[in-house]
């Protein structure tokens, strides 16, 4: 049996870092998604390809602990080390011994914010877990995921995994789970890339740091945070775009004073403002990767213009409803 799953991307209009102390965060599925395709093997060996992170190679062995690079030299082994998370966990709870090919193609750029480590995990876990026949629920796919995640950053607040398994429009808050949110009304965003990659993990521990050494002043930004969610979940129940562009400015702002924005995530910014957005932020862990534009109907490509003649790459955020999903099976 071969199996295909897939599972998109995501950007966080509001709350990113917040959510990792517990605020809520509001996050969007995009439609730009990872392909998972697996199959068992007549050996006992795991095989993982992920060409987008130039890396593969073979699992085998007592605990699958020997580790044997087809490409991508010394450092595949880390990079493929959260899909063989996934894998093993699945194999864990069929009580199988089989070997497995996983092949993983990707859509969505690589540590750029947009979740694409968390929506491979996703898939994987949903593909793998039909190959070896569990009947895995959304709930069961994402805690998989999610264990994977914790081996990529230590302290995930679970939102990536939780948009790439369910899809749609989520308000997000560690330990609470999910709550879907029905938008009425079109939210034109626009992506933005810088190109440059970053380590979520290294952005997490620094706000942590800054957190730690001036408890009395990070403590109210993140709540200041979790009252933006509030505020902007009222302004798009209202279709209020104007009010919503405010407090992604207002939201920006913040995560630049806890330290993750970056020189060019605020050109980026700039001048999708100057160009006439409604509002503009990073979005992810920052330091580099990707901010979003709320435009107005219609300012769409002149604001995606700016952002491109101030060195960056644009892409569309088309909403993806349907989180994983399950492509092709025979
Ligand atoms: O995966 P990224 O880089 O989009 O960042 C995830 C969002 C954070 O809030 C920064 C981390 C987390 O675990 O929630």
């Amino acid at each position: 049996m071969r199996v295909t799953a897939s599972a998109p991307a995501k950007v966080i209009l509001f709350g990113e870092h917040f959510v990792v102390y517990g605020e809520p965060a509001l996050v969007m599925a995009v439609e730009r998604r990872v392909y998972v395709s697996t199959e068992p093997r007549t050996d006992c060996k795991i095989y993982i390809r992920a060409d987008g992170i130039g890396a593969s190679g073979y699992y085998s062995g007592e605990a699958l602990r020997t580790f044997e690079a087809e490409m991508g030299g010394r450092e595949a082994q880390d990079r493929l080390q959260p899909i063989k998370v996934v894998i093993e966990h699945a194999l864990r709870l069929s009580k199988k011994k089989v070997g497995l090919n996983v092949i993983v193609k990707s859509a969505i750029p690589v540590a750029a914010g947009l979740g694409s480590s968390a929506a491979v995990a996703v898939a994987t876990a949903a593909a793998v877990g039909r190959v070896l026949g569990l009947e895995l629920s959304r709930e069961e796919v994402y805690q998989i995921a999610y264990e994977a995640e914790k081996v990529i950053h230590g302290t995930p607040s679970g939102i990536d995994p939780a948009i790439s398994t369910y899809g749609g429009t989520l308000i997000y808050r560690r330990g609470e789970g999910v709550k879907p949110l029905t938008l009425e009304v079109e939210v034109p965003l626009v992506i933005g890339n810088t190109g440059l990659s970053r380590s979520t993990g290294d952005l997490v521990a620094r706000v942590r740091r800054l957190k730690d050494r001036y408890p009395s002043i990070v403590e109210p930004i993140l709540s200041v945070g979790g009252k933006i969610v509030a505020e902007a979940i009222m302004a798009l129940k209202a279709g209020d775009l104007e009010a919503l562009g405010n407090l992604m400015d207002i939201n920006h702002g913040l995560l630049s004073a806890v330290g993750v924005s970056s020189g060019p995530l605020e050109r980026l910014v700039y001048a999708a403002r100057r160009a006439g957005a409604l509002g503009a932020k990073l979005t992810g862990a920052g330091g580099g990767g990707c901010m979003v534009a709320l435009t107005a109907t219609g300012d769409l490509d002149k604001v995606a213009r700016a952002i491109e003649e101030a060195g960056g790459e644009t892409l569309t955020a088309t909403r993806a409803k349907e989180g994983v999903r399950i492509e092709e099976q025979r």
